[in-house]
């Protein structure tokens, strides 16, 4: 595995729901990639020091997938772009309290729940802010290339 931020060629156990724009929609797949490998250190019980490596791996590249969509919103002046804008900083925010979490205590508990945070907020936010989006942009440009 490479920490490097290449595309790691990996079958993906998190199903996401497709905006139906292809950029949009390979970040997503890149961005559980990363969500599975967080899970998979935990389910192997690697160390700490990894499982926080890991999340930092995921946290790095929600960043630049958060970027990419705020920056196709602006371009295509996307009405709804300040509470999307507002989703995707309220879970940068969570994802750095849940490394404070994690650092701080460590134990099944505490990484079974991270787990299902993190997933969670990720489907429910493609499915319905960034399906809005991808939508949008699709109409926007008719072919989905807008970005
Ligand atoms: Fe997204
Ligand atoms: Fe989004």
């Amino acid at each position: 595995m490479s920490f490097s931020g290449q595309t790691v060629d990996k079958k993906i156990t998190y199903s996401f729901p497709s905006t139906g724009l292809i950029w949009q929609d390979r970040q997503h797949r890149e961005l559980f990639k990363r969500v599975e490998f967080f899970v998979g250190a935990i389910e192997e019980g690697r160390g700490k020091e990894e499982v926080l490596k890991l999340l930092e791996f995921l946290d790095e590249y929600v960043v630049f997938h958060f970027h990419d969509e705020e920056r196709a919103m602006e371009k295509a002046g996307f009405p709804d772009s300040l509470a999307h804008m507002k989703e995707h900083t309220g879970f940068i925010d969570e994802l750095s309290e849940l490394r404070v979490e994690l650092s701080n205590k460590y134990s099944p508990e505490i990484v079974d729940r991270i787990r299902t945070r993190i997933v969670r907020w990720l489907k429910d936010h493609i499915g319905r802010a960034d399906k809005e989006l991808g939508s949008f942009l699709l109409d926007e440009d008719g072919r989905g290339v807008h970005r």
